[in-house]
């Protein structure tokens, strides 16, 4: 069994690979086989984005016959604060330009929420995997991290929003959680795990 994996974030592949070790699959990124998706995500929510870039790496495949014992899986995550009405969300890595510095939107989004009370600080992380298998039948789990938005930037692990989402149990930001911790409780973990399950089930993995 191959699983393609529709990225070319080297992090998520190797998170990707950790989590389904155990189910004998052959993990490949889209710069594994030369691939590239020029799709706009242009939907209005995660399952939507997941699923056109799922969807186009698996029509390049399926054109070119390579789908045999192959599923393509593809993921849309972002930062949804509550106060924000759940902004940025599906624009996350779009949020402020996509080349923009995260310290600058971390930032920004701190002064957006000064004066906030901590509990109308409320966020998730939600990530959504769509998989497509070698018939075309698509399968989707989404899930996410509950937190809220720090009052300062703290940490320098992970990426992105994590140095300014804290985990109120931890006590930590996730970018003060190690690669290991961050992935026992992550959205992406979570919602790798459960695909795995779901294609587990379906007798495909
Ligand atoms: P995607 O790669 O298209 O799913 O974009 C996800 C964007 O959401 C990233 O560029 C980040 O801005 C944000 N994001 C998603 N997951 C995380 C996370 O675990 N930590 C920090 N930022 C994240």
């Amino acid at each position: 069994m191959r699983i393609v994996f529709a990225t070319g974030n080297a992090g998520k592949i190797r998170e990707i690979k950790d989590i389904l070790d155990d189910t004998g699959a052959e993990v490949f990124s889209l710069k594994d086989l030369s691939l590239t998706a020029e799709a706009e995500e242009n939907g209005t929510d995660f399952g939507t984005n997941a699923f056109i870039k799922a969807d186009e790496i698996y029509k390049k495949l399926n054109s070119l016959g390579q789908m045999n014992d192959t599923v393509v899986m593809a993921d849309d995550s972002g930062l949804c604060i509550d106060h924000l009405g759940g902004e940025p969300g599906v624009h996350s890595a779009r949020f402020m330009g996509h080349d923009t510095d995260y310290s600058i939107k971390n930032a920004a989004i701190l002064a957006k929420l000064d004066g906030i009370p901590d509990e109308e600080r409320g966020a998730q992380f939600v990530c959504h995997i769509c998989a497509i298998d070698e018939n075309g039948v698509r399968y989707d789990a989404e899930d996410e991290m509950p937190g809220m938005i720090a009052h300062e930037s703290r940490g320098k692990e992970g990426f992105g929003y994590d140095p300014i989402f804290y985990l109120p149990e931890l006590g930590k930001t996730s970018g003060e959680l190690s690669e290991e911790e961050k992935n026992a409780i992550s959205h992406r973990g979570k919602v790798l795990r459960s695909m795995k399950r779901i294609l587990r089930d379906k007798g495909i993995l």
